[in-house]
């Protein structure tokens, strides 16, 4: 790098930081959290707010530049949150469920913190993912601080389990995967990922591997006991019936139906009239592939969602075969999925009818736009640890390079519309939180991997590994990853 681009990169950072100090928030004088957008221009709606989910973002650059305190504040205040009580009412949180979003309000000169559980939210969504980043921040935190003792006070462990015990609770269905409203997510808009989305899966893959080296043993053995049960099936039920590439798409194509019994192959009654090959023909690479965006009863949707394909290689759900086999996709379909602006939130666009139909004709979400095939920088440093895992930090830098001078001078903007992201959102925040520190960190892992342990995690612990094995000698037989 020549000496005058690294002033202008010092230049762009310096910025970042200083527009992410504005947007931290204060509760009785301690640093809790940090809002979704600083933006002055429009209307707050709920942007004003500390969202979990976007917090994870500002929490890990805070972590890697030694401010740890604000993440402390933040996981102690939450678990407040965090409803302790079973009850059977509706409009109720669950036992064990974290909030979307909280925000601090002062009646008669006292603070208060109030949280929303997707009862006030736009289409009230359900946050499912955010007590799954709850517990990978809590983890977080103990691999930066080295300080295991905090996420081992009774009323941690207590809140670890009654979110694992909300994830694990029996429900009618029996898939090892976990069902969910559309929504639910980071895509907390209809979008037709109701069911068992990827990003849910990941997430819920990780939070657990996460949940299982935070909780002790001796307190907690039932809990540990299901968890090293449900890891390994999650683990060989994504790997076998998510994952999409040439072989697996020759597989599909002539699957049979209506199959009944144990020596079922198409499990899931896939038509494959239902799948587009002859587009996804063109699309995939030779090596090459990504899993699926959700998979249930005659249904595989075959959109690639970027979230849930980079946290299941940062977290291992994917293999080592698979993993590489996603990041070639990305170098392969570049301008699909970086294009003008990294990266596309899912690829291709819902288009016609069916944006009509799966959308409700949502004028956020129209085609190329918002989650609807739109582009989000904060999804940069997901793509950062991905490549630092695969050993292809190549990718992360190209994709940085991109990103850099425009977000500055687009002024941090949420996210990007347009085929390639050329244009601004329609309905974009400026000075967008995540989006600043998602650049920051993205930045720091390029810098120094040595950082990604605290989001990254190794092989399944070995007792577990064959066990997972076993279920992946027996799923993969139908399709291959590529070498
Ligand atoms: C939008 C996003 C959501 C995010 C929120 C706050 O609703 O879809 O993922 O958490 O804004 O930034």
């Amino acid at each position: 790098m020549q000496l005058e681009d690294l002033v202008t990169a010092k230049g762009i950072e310096d910025e970042a930081w200083e527009a992410l100090e504005k947007s931290i928030v204060y509760y009785q004088g301690r640093p809790i959290g940090t809002l979704a957008a600083y933006d002055v221009s429009l209307e707050a709606l709920n942007y004003d707010q500390v969202f979990v989910r976007d917090f994870a973002s500002s929490a890990l650059i805070f972590l890697i530049k030694g401010r740890t305190d604000i993440v402390r504040n933040f996981l102690e205040e939450t678990l407040k949150l965090q409803p302790k009580e079973r009850q059977l009412d509706a409009y109720r949180p669950a036992r064990g469920l974290m909030p979307a979003s909280f925000k601090v309000v002062s009646i008669d000169g006292q603070e208060y913190i109030e949280a929303d559980f997707g009862e006030h939210a736009i289409a009230r969504v359900t946050p499912v993912d955010s007590c799954l980043w709850w517990i990978l921040l809590l983890r977080a935190y103990a691999v930066a601080t080295k300080d295991y003792c905090f996420a081992s006070q009774p009323e941690f462990q207590n809140g670890i389990r009654l979110i694992v015990e909300l994830c694990l609770a029996n429900r009618f269905d029996m898939y090892p995967t976990l069902l969910v409203p559309d929504g639910a997510c980071m895509i907390d808009r209809r979008m037709g990922i109701f069911g068992h989305p990827l990003e849910i899966q990941s997430l819920f893959y990780a939070s657990l591997r996460a949940a299982r080296e935070l909780l002790v043993y001796e307190m907690n053995q039932d809990i540990v006991a299901a968890i090293d049960n449900r890891l390994p099936l999650l683990c060989a039920h994504i790997r076998q019936h998510y994952w999409i590439d040439i072989n697996r798409l020759n597989a599909i194509y002539r699957f049979k139906g209506e199959e009944y019994g144990k020596t079922a192959v198409n499990l899931f009654n896939i038509y494959a009239d239902s799948v587009p090959y002859y587009e996804l023909d063109k699309w995939l690479p030779t090596k090459g592939g990504y899993l699926a965006g959700n998979v249930g009863p005659s249904q595989l949707d075959t959109r690639f969602f970027s979230l849930g394909n980079l946290m299941a290689i940062i977290s291992e759900l994917a293999t080592e075969e698979q993993s590489q086999g996603i990041m070639n996709l990305i170098e392969e379909r570049w301008d699909n999925l970086i294009g003008d602006m990294p990266m596309k939130i899912c690829f291709p666009a819902l288009e016609g009818e069916e944006y009509r139909i799966v959308t409700g004709c949502d004028p956020k979400n129209i085609p190329w736009s918002y989650h609807n095939g739109g582009s989000w920088p904060v999804l940069m440093w997901m793509l950062a640890a991905a490549a630092v895992k695969t050993n292809r930090v190549d990718l992360a830098k190209r994709a940085i390079e991109v990103a850099q001078p425009r977000l500055k001078q687009d002024e941090w903007v949420e996210y990007y519309d347009g085929k390639k992201g050329r244009l601004i959102g329609k309905q974009s925040r400026k000075y967008q939180t995540w989006t600043i520190a998602g650049f920051l960190l993205a930045k720091e892992l390029v810098k120094n991997p040595a950082h990604l342990p605290l989001i990254g995690f190794d092989q399944l612990p070995q007792e577990l590994v064959s066990r997972a094995c076993e279920f992946e000698i027996n799923s993969i037989a139908v399709s291959s990853p590529p070498a």
